[in-house]
């Protein structure tokens, strides 16, 4: 690849400053009349948004079993325009937002790659962000630095044209719209069971870089006595930041090594993939940490109700043949990404209510 430049490090004013301070003084930043306009972290949201989420996901797929109501809901936004720009690799997440924007109408363009967007040529980031502003009316951003989708939804905040952006992934830090999906699987594998309060989750493998299994542990504050089971090699634990979240919010953690023997205790595991793609040392990627697989004979090893998550995608974390087990619900999470994330576009663009009151 030809290379033309390095790209212009001219930060907006005011940036750093606004970066460094803590999330939950910045919440503020994202909201409009009262309710969440940009989607950058999992601290923003409480419970009376995350149940309000998941109703309106199950009120989507409802409507969706027939063809009167995908044209009913094709109809909703069909005057909206959104920008994919995804600058790291993504299937899932790519594929649930361009297919949840058809599902409401809304045209889609995509950037995917670095390589293919101006940021090349030595375009700062602000000024691409301000390009994108100028064509449609919704950003949904995966970026390889940590605060991308941030800093996209507070250059744009103070321009005369603002568009609400979801954070699609940034870095290794978050993942607050996979955390949704991954809340509105559990909720629904546990629906029989009173839902997600009172459960206990094993969060497995890489916890120091996945952002997925981070953004998740900031929901738990939302949920009644839960406690969480953290193993991971000690090269990978949970960073301290999220514990010390989970020590000021009072839920109940553990920290271990020993993944077998957490196994008959849990209601949920959700299994990681080590994320190579952080690392300093190509070479890494050989190491596969075999002790933290669920293997098919761990199936007996496992409560009968246990539900077993990964965001995907899978290495060898999980051996293929777990998933014919009615456990394995990683592929019903996938599928719930796609209702979820067309449930928070028609709540950021204010027509949830046309889709519930379809229900009442
Ligand atoms: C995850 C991600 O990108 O953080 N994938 C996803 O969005 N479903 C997990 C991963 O890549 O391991």
């Amino acid at each position: 690849m030809e290379r033309y430049a390095e790209p212009t490090r001219q930060e907006f004013e005011g940036w750093e400053e606004f970066y460094s301070k803590p999330a939950d003084e910045k919440l503020d930043s994202f909201i409009q009349d009262g309710r969440i306009y940009d989607v950058i972290y999992a601290q923003q949201f409480d419970r009376e948004f995350l149940d309000y989420l998941c109703n309106l996901a199950e009120n989507i797929r409802h409507l969706a079993k027939t063809k009167v109501g995908q044209i009913k809901l094709r109809h909703l936004l069909p005057h909206k325009r959104a920008m994919l720009y995804f600058v790291q690799p993504s299937t899932r997440t790519f594929l649930s937002f361009q297919n949840a924007c058809y599902v409401l109408g809304l045209s889609v363009s995509e950037i995917r790659g670095i390589t293919t967007s101006s940021e090349v040529k030595g375009e700062s980031q602000e000024d691409t962000i301000r390009t994108f502003a100028s064509y449609v009316d919704l950003i949904i951003a995966r970026h390889p630095e940590a605060g991308f989708a941030e800093k996209t939804a507070w250059v744009l905040n103070q321009t005369v044209r603002p568009v609400p952006v979801l954070n699609g992934g940034s870095g290794p830090d978050q993942h607050p719209t996979q955390a949704l999906l991954d809340i509105y699987t559990l909720e629904r594998e546990f629906r029989d069971m009173g839902g997600l309060d009172g459960k206990t989750i094993a969060m497995v493998g890489d916890l120091k870089r996945g952002r997925t299994v981070r953004s998740l542990s900031y929901l738990m504050k939302n949920y009644e006595d839960v406690t969480l089971y953290y193993a991971a090699p000690q090269v990978f634990r949970m960073k301290d930041d999220i514990k010390g979240f989970l020590e000021k919010h009072g839920i109940s953690y553990h920290e271990t090594e020993d993944f077998q023997s957490i196994m008959p205790l849990v209601d949920a595991i959700y299994m990681t993939r080590i994320q190579n793609e952080y690392s300093e040392d190509p070479s890494s990627a050989a190491e596969t940490f075999p002790e933290f697989h669920f293997k098919k004979e761990h199936l007996a090893r496992i409560q009968p109700h246990c539900a077993i998550l990964h965001p995907l995608p899978r290495r060898y974390e999980i051996e293929v043949s777990v998933d014919k087990d009615p456990r394995a619900a990683y592929w019903r999470q996938e599928r719930c990404g796609m209702w979820i994330r067309a449930a928070l576009i028609a709540y950021i663009f204010r027509v949830d209510h046309e889709i519930t009151d379809e229900f009442s």
